[in-house]
């Protein structure tokens, strides 16, 4: 007791301080300082005593909006079973009150680990304490859960970084493909509902914000806050829809426009489907995320620009590997307690590196993904 008391002045301590640092390109919307993953401690986040090697594990995924989401429920499926759980892998397909459900179903048929890919990750507060209360373990998986203490760890990819990473790109893509500036580009974010799509948009914008500043990026819409370019639902219908209106408003009568952050793939098509569709046969930059095989494809094409790739292997491995300590009663692995804080609580995390991927070195990155590789430049 005593251990975990000092534990979590320590931790309030860092929290303070990273809230101190804070500006307004944080991590996740609230506060937070950056950081770069150190080596594996297991400062933060404590176990239990251990349950039987052959519990159930409840894993609730989100809705099937991006490939790997359906690649972690099969691999969930295969390495707990092979580790000697009972898996329950459900997606939340028709919203937030099926995953509440879900994830109530799960507590009540004795899960001792409930990892949730939230739809909305402020609207599990209730689901996630009974899950506490009958003495689960919570792991926030990919995405934050917020505004509720019943979380005990997070583990994703670096959510800032990828943002950071797209920025990076949409720059260097220009730099590359349409000569010197100023560009005209637009701005993309994803699901407001999901926690994630801050910190991308966040972490981009620390790049991008000053290039806007000094006039090198021109944002012809004007439409560079938050809300206004979040996708409900990361649906490229709905990111297409806004792209009709703002190039029929902004890009007719021989203005081109030169690029487009887009926080990931689904969401990249969309907007090129579009910008096609509207007449501008000049493709602009844009960028992606989770190296979806039609993006990667369309990158070696010479099509879209960029994507990053956060090996869904890497993540359920790492989840997995938490489950297995967590059932021999170790503390689980974590490499960041400091910047993942959910409105209640600073959320200790293990955080993987995402990679950010080009024409450039997709075969080298794809090299040994059995669903992407090997590719030939
Ligand atoms: C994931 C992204 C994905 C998006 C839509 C996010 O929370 O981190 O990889 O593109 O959800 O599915």
């Amino acid at each position: 007791m005593k251990k975990l008391a000092t534990a979590f002045i320590a931790l309030t301590a860092v929290g303070a301080l990273s809230l101190s640092a804070c500006s307004s390109n944080d991590r996740d919307g609230d506060s937070g300082s950056k950081s770069t993953p150190t080596a594996g401690s297991t400062d933060g986040a404590t176990g239990g005593a251990g349950f039987a090697a052959d519990s159930t594990i409840g894993v609730a995924l989100p809705q099937k909006t991006s490939e790997n989401w359906v690649l972690a429920e099969n691999l969930f499926n295969t390495d707990l079973k092979d580790a000697g759980f009972k898996p329950i892998v459900q997606f939340g397909n028709s919203g937030v009150a099926e995953q509440q459900n879900q994830i109530q179903a799960m507590v009540e048929q004795g899960a001792k680990v409930i990892v949730v890919g939230a739809i909305d990750g402020s609207q599990l507060g209730t689901q996630l304490k009974a899950a506490k209360d009958s003495g689960a373990y919570v792991i926030a998986y990919d995405r934050l859960v917020k505004n509720t203490d019943a979380v005990d760890l997070y583990i994703a990819f670096d959510n800032f970084k990828v943002g950071v990473l797209q920025g990076e790109a949409l720059l260097k893509g220009l730099a590359e493909r349409k000569g010197s500036g100023p560009y005209n580009i637009e701005l993309v974010a994803g699901s407001p509902d999901d926690a994630n799509a801050t910190p991308f948009f966040n972490g981009a914008m620390q790049v991008l914000q000053p290039k806007i500043n000094d006039g090198t990026l021109k944002v012809v819409s004007k439409q560079t806050g938050f809300d206004q370019v979040a996708t409900q639902g990361w649906k490229a219908e709905n990111v297409q829809k806004r792209f009709d209106t703002i190039m029929s408003a902004n890009y007719s009568g021989g203005t081109k426009l030169d690029g487009v952050l887009s926080p990931n793939d689904t969401l990249a098509r969309g907007v090129l489907t579009s910008v096609k569709q509207a007449g501008q046969t000049d493709v602009p930059v844009i960028t992606g995320q989770d190296s979806e095989v039609e993006s990667v494809k369309s990158i070696m094409e010479g099509v879209q620009y960029s994507t990053i790739y956060k090996d869904t292997r890497e993540l359920v491995a790492q989840t997995v590997k938490t489950i297995k300590d967590l059932q021999a009663g170790k503390d689980p692995e974590v490499n960041d307690t400091k910047s993942y804080d959910n409105g209640v609580k600073i959320v200790p995390a293990y955080l993987l590196t995402p990679v950010v991927v080009t024409k450039e070195n997709a075969a080298e990155v794809y090299a040994n993904d059995p669903t992407l590789g090997p590719l030939t430049k």
